[in-house]
Order: structure tokens, then sequence, then C-alpha cells
């Protein structure tokens, strides 16, 4: 049996992505477990989900903290606590300090193709708004490591989608997002099954190995 992978996931907002990875998880074609949900506000609606699914909560606002190290100190510790092997970061809109020991265990998705449309406030709804205004004809998602820089760190995929004169930041947004749900959990998914090694910088995918041909 393929073994699941312990996620903490973070959340600020909506909670789309928490809910799409619960639904892929109970429909068992994402191998993860979610251990943790750690949310930087007590009113995020995304928590509504973690308590249907009865997936235990961690409440950390950056007001709380002195300083953003010890606020990113709380955030690993508890997740630390909670034993995950990873930390997927799903509209998680606050920076963190990164320890040593999950370096390349935390990742994140933006809703462009990186490194367009992406670095410091660049999030949600400004991304799409960039898109149109530049002109762009493609934009997409990218599923990355985070590192200490915003939207820096390894790609491990990316998915494209057109961009049509019609487009509202609505209507990109809503293309867009169909294509997180199909890649962040298709990352996941390649970690889980120990197919990701990370080069520098370069995330290297070992292929699936092809089926033995018996011979009768
Ligand atoms: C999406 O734009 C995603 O790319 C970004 O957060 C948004 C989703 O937030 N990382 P949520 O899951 O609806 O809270």
């Amino acid at each position: 049996m393929q073994k699941k992978i312990k996620l903490a996931v973070l959340i600020s907002g909506t909670g789309r992505t928490l809910k799409n990875m619960i639904d892929r998880t109970k429909a068992g074609t994402l191998d993860a477990e979610i251990k943790l949900v750690v949310s930087s506000s007590s009113s995020a609606s995304g928590l509504q989900y973690a308590e249907e699914a009865v997936i235990p909560i961690e409440i950390l606002e950056r007001p709380a903290f002195k300083s953003q190290g010890e606020f990113s100190t709380a955030i690993f510790d508890a997740c630390r606590k909670a034993e995950v092997d990873y930390i997927a970061m799903a509209g998680y809109i606050k920076f963190l300090d990164i320890p040593d020991d999950f370096t390349n265990r935390v990742l994140n998705i933006h809703p462009a193709l990186v490194p367009a449309f992406c670095g410091k406030g660049y999030y949600g709804d400004h991304v799409h708004a960039k898109v149109l205004e530049y002109g762009a004809k493609i934009s997409g998602c990218s599923v990355h490591f985070v590192d200490q820089k915003y939207d820096n760190g390894p790609v491990i995929l990316q998915k494209a989608v057109e961009v049509f004169e019609t487009d509202t930041v609505a209507s990109l947004n809503d293309r867009v997002f169909k294509a997180e749900c199909e890649a962040y959990p298709e990352a996941i998914q390649l970690i889980a099954e120990e197919r990701i090694s990370v080069v520098g910088r370069i995330v290297k995918i070992t292929p699936l190995t092809e089926p033995r041909v018996v011979e009768f």
C-alpha cells in the first residue's frame, strides 16, 4: 500500500484549497493525511472545512507575537508537535521564516506562472488583474517549495491556462483555480510516491517505472 504523507495545511481565508485536499484524501486519490490546520486568523471561513473533517486546528495570529521570528517558531513548533512530514500553504498570506529542518518541506501554490507575476504584493486577485493589464496570453499556476523569498523556491510543477480577451479577473481566477485543484494534489502525490528530488533549485521527478513485460 502507498504510504500516506502527513500534512499540515496553512490557511488565511476561504480555504477552497484545503477543501480540495480534504476531498481528494477522502476520495482516496491523494495519499495524504491532514494532521493539522493552522490559520492566521480566527475568522478564516475555511476553518469550517477543518471542523467538518475533524482535523485539529491551531489559530496563530501574527499580532499575538512580538516578532516575525517568534511567530514563525510557533507555527513550526505546532507542525513538529503534530509530527507532519510536509506543510502546504493554501491561500496563506503571512511570510514565514523557514527553519533548516523544513527546507524543501514547505509547499505553496501561486496563481501564475513564476517567475512572472509573483513576489511581494502579488496574491489573490491582484495577480490576475496584473496578468490582464499586461496583456499576457497565458497564465496558470505554480506549485513550489517555499524559501526565504516570495514565490522563489524550487518549482515542482506548473499548469498553464489560456487568457482570453473577454476575461475578467473573476473568470481568469476561476480558470486558474481549476488548474490549481489539479496541480496541488498532483505535486503532493509525487512527494508521497517519493518521486521528487531537489538538486540546487531544480526539482527532478522520477518517471513511473515501466510496467514489466511478461512473456508467455
Ligand atoms: C489562490 O489564489 C491560490 O493560488 C492562493 O490562494 C488562493 C486560494 O485561497 N495561494 P483559498 O484556498 O480559497 O483560501
